[in-house]
């Protein structure tokens, strides 16, 4: 690793003062959430959310990414280029209450739709299915407005499961039934999916 690469992610205290206005950013869409949380249960009659996670993106997993994209690694450019510094996972138990949240979100926070990617409706080749947002949300300053990118995914139970799975049996790539397990992590998307169907029909 190049000596000022990892002078940029030791260097703790510019990675802190970095990320400061994302966590603000997470903070104001997570607390949103929480209020959302209980007012739709008083609302609709059912918990709609089952739970809310926050993470803001690790100095080497920022510096990994610029990597993987030829990008220079410094904080210029991943405040120019990554929309996932800050992300939240809000995972619901039926599809129409990820939809839900998602419109309200989109409606009620001072922010802009920066991007909405649904793999729910049009899942990924190999099974992935969620709501992806990206907002940016304005952050405040004492005589400023910016506004910051938060990467929210939103999906149900069931969608959970599976990414949790994919992603702990995909993640060490070097594997030989790696064409096995890609087959049958698809069908088990295909299965779930009809699951959440059919119980969604008990909505
Ligand atoms: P990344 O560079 O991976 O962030 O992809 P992207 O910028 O093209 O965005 P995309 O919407 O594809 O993915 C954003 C995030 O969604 C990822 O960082 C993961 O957290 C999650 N995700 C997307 N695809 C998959 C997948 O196939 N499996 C799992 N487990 N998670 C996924
Ligand atoms: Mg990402």
């Amino acid at each position: 690793m190049d000596e000022n690469v990892r002078e940029m992610v030791t260097d703790i205290r510019t990675y802190n003062d970095f990320v400061e206005p994302y966590q603000t950013a997470n903070s104001i869409v997570k607390a949103h959430l929480e209020g959302l949380q209980k007012d739709l249960e008083r609302n609709i009659g059912h918990k709609a959310i089952h739970s809310i996670k926050d993470r803001i993106k690790k100095p080497g997993s920022i510096l990994e990414k610029l990597e993987r994209k030829n990008m220079n690694p410094d904080f210029d450019t991943a405040k120019e280029n990554l929309t996932d510094i800050a992300g939240i996972r809000v995972t619901c138990y039926y599809i129409k209450d990820v939809y839900e949240v998602a419109d309200i979100l989109k409606k009620q926070l001072d922010a802009i739709l920066v991007k909405e990617s649904d793999y729910i409706a049009n899942p990924k080749p190999n099974g992935y299915r969620s709501l992806h947002l990206i907002l940016g949300v304005a952050v405040y300053g004492a005589y400023s407005k910016e506004y910051y990118p938060v990467e929210i995914q939103l999906r149900t139970l069931a969608m959970d499961f599976w990414a949790s799975m994919e992603h702990q049996l995909c993640y060490k790539s070097e594997r030989n039934d790696k064409q096995i397990l890609s087959g049958q992590l698809k069908d088990y998307s295909n299965m779930l999916n009809q699951m959440e169907a059919e119980l969604e029909d008990f909505y």
